[in-house]
């Protein structure tokens, strides 16, 4: 979380910076800032910091006042961690003579240590923030060395934790020193100048072709190029990476927010993820699988580990898994998974699941695994990001650059990721012929046009359950099977964007608690789709309805007899149940975004969220 850029080049910094920070808000919007180089009264290079709280337009509108002279800076939109969303706790952070400004992405672990150490040798602390100790401890370094790379490399060497930095220092102006550990960085060099942020998309303006700096690699930017050094201060030569999606995508595109345009790309997202993966023979390609067959075949346990709405992908697999491959499959939320003691042997196959490939916690779960002895599978959206690197194998979502918060599109691609992990296993181990799994794969495909279809037909009844929704307390989810599962992702979204009190529960289980919250006009979301618990999940609803609840069916297109009980129905096509994830979670998405809308909420940048969780 926290998003950090920084340009040095022939052009104006200020507004280089802003727009960088503006597409990496997702990371991270309680406050930001920047420090621009300027040159001083007295001829020689100062620093410009400002910082404010509150999301990036507000530091937009402040740095209007400034000059454009300023060609090199560093800039950062924060997720506060250590220390309040002050505008004292914004970064960048500054060394006690102001020579030296930071920005950082990451936790300092040790910072308690070494901010008392930093005191008792006479450093004056401004912040409550880990980030600091980094200001200090460079100053210090930069006092022996008189060289800014070599003073970053000396206090990384002092640091314990995650960290991506970038680093600006007056008495050597044009210069960005940057460091990574753990958390991402990415350096780019355009016709107009060097470039470093913690995205792409915050750079792509100005270049496709990018480094991706591995935890220990340095890079020192300058105006005339980059150079990139170990942790000994070795040139090293990284690989270039080719960007070849569009900047459109982070772009509205007419669109009112993001998450809308989001939920309207989900059909594009199940064809490109399965593009390739069925051969002619009928035969299921997953080119990333860097697993062998033989391998998959000795599987006996899967677990599903991840964070948020990729544990309710995780949910809806264990169905497809434990059905068609017949192997017991845990989910669990990596957060727990890595604190306990799971039972992992070398026929072990740990699915980690994260759109972002950089959750803190996922990360931290695969590698205790694999020390373990585990296989790990990775679904992601970020090719190259740690989760990919750090599997055996990966299947991409193909989602391409999610700007919104919440997540839909990912999720989409999840879940038709896990379902072709699900089919393969199943085929691996004997289990789904290759008649079968031509049949299914084509059916998974179908998809496509029925959340078309859905999109299509459905916002207007969506919309008249969102305004029966608008002015709700709280609201129970409530399915069976796959339909539960798919309620916790309809309640999380529900909670995330509108602020709305929202709870999924089996709904089987409603009778021993959750009915009691009912009274008359309390919504109840139920996924009442054709599947074979079709008629329990109604007659549970009838006990809703009997106690006043205000009824929202997700149910199957050409149910009529569903009206008898639902204030409001939403229709989905008919799917098969395997499948029915895929399609009744569109309808879901855009009810939580319709009322978050309704309630005057900002639906991509929810308050208290970040899209990318690198603390844990
Ligand atoms: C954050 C995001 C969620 C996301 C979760 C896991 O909480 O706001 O949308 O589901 O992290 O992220 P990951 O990148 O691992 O899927």
């Amino acid at each position: 979380m926290c998003g950090i850029v920084g340009y040095t080049g022939a052009d104006t910094a200020k507004s280089i910076l802003t727009d960088g920070l503006k597409r990496l808000e997702y990371r991270g919007y309680d406050s930001a800032g920047v420090a621009l180089e300027r040159m001083g009264d007295a001829g020689s290079c100062e620093l410009d910091v400002v910082r404010r709280t509150g999301k990036v337009a507000g530091l937009e509108s402040e740095l209007v006042a400034r000059d454009d002279a300023s060609t090199c800076g560093i800039g950062h939109t924060r997720w506060a961690t250590h220390g309040r969303p002050t505008q004292a706790n914004a970064h960048p952070h500054v060394s006690c003579d102001h020579r030296i400004a930071v920005v950082h992405n990451g936790i300092i672990e040790n910072f308690a240590e070494l901010r008392v150490e930093l005191e008792e040798r006479g450093h004056r602390f401004a912040s409550e923030t880990d980030t600091e100790v980094f200001a200090h401890l460079i100053e210090e370094a930069y006092a022996r060395e008189h060289d800014l790379m070599a003073a970053v490399r000396a206090a990384c060497t002092r640091v314990v934790g995650a960290y991506g930095i970038a680093v600006v220092c007056a008495d050597e102006p044009g210069v960005i020193a940057v460091a990574r550990k753990d958390s991402p960085i990415v350096v780019g060099r355009g016709e107009r100048g060097s470039y470093v942020a913690s995205d792409v998309i915050a750079l792509i303006d100005a270049t496709r072709d990018v480094v991706v700096l591995e935890d220990g690699q340095f890079a020192r930017l300058s105006p005339d190029g980059i150079e990139y050094t170990d942790a000994e201060g070795a040139c090293i030569e990284p690989e270039v990476t080719h960007i070849d999606w569009d900047i459109d995508t982070a772009e509205k595109g007419g669109y009112p927010d993001f998450m809308l345009k989001e939920i309207y790309e989900q059909p594009r997202v199940v064809r490109d993820t399965l593009v390739g993966r069925l051969s002619p023979s009928g035969e299921l390609d997953i080119d990333e699988l860097g697993l062998s067959f033989e391998e998959l075949d000795l599987i006996d346990r899967v677990y599903v580990i991840a964070c948020g709405t990729s544990y309710h992908a995780g949910l809806i697999a264990k169905n497809l898994i434990e059905g068609w491959a017949r192997i017991p499959c845990e989910v669990e939320a990596a957060s727990e998974f890595r604190y306990r003691n799971p039972i992992i042997t070398p026929s072990t196959l740990v699915v980690a699941v994260s759109q972002s490939g950089e959750t803190a916690d996922t990360l931290a779960a695969i590698r205790d695994a694999r020390i373990k002895g585990a296989k790990v599978f990775g679904i992601t959206n970020v090719v190259g990001s740690p989760v990919a690197r750090e599997s055996d194998g990966v299947i991409y979502t193909k989602a391409n650059k999610e700007i919104a918060v919440a997540s839909t599109k990912s999720f989409i691609g999840q879940v038709v990721s896990l379902t072709l992990l699900a089919m393969l296993l199943g085929q691996v181990k004997g289990r789904l012929t290759t008649r079968q799994v031509r049949m299914l794969f084509h059916e998974l495909g179908d998809t496509a046009a029925q959340i078309q279809w859905i999109l299509d037909t459905q916002v207007e009844a969506v919309h008249k359950a969102a305004l029966a929704c608008r002015d709700a307390h709280s609201a129970l989810f409530v399915g069976r099977g796959m339909g539960a599962a798919i309620s916790c992702e309809g309640a999380l979204k529900l909670k995330e964007v509108s602020y709305l009190h929202a709870e999924a529960y089996a709904a089987g289980e409603m009778k021993h608690g959750p009915i009691a919250l009912i009274d008359p006009g309390f919504p109840v979301i139920a996924v009442t789709t054709r599947s074979p618990t079709y008629d329990k999940v109604v007659s549970n609803l009838k006990e809703c309805e009997a106690r006043g609840a205000m009824i929202v069916a997700i149910a199957t297109a050409g149910d009529e007899d569903i009206r008898a009980i639902a204030d409001h129905v939403i229709y989905i096509p008919p799917v098969r149940d395997a499948f029915s994830a895929i399609t009744a979670t569109v309808p879901l998405q855009l009810l939580a975004r319709d009322v978050a809308v309704l309630r005057g909420c900002d639906v991509d940048q929810p308050r208290n969220l970040a899209k990318s969780v690198t603390v844990e």
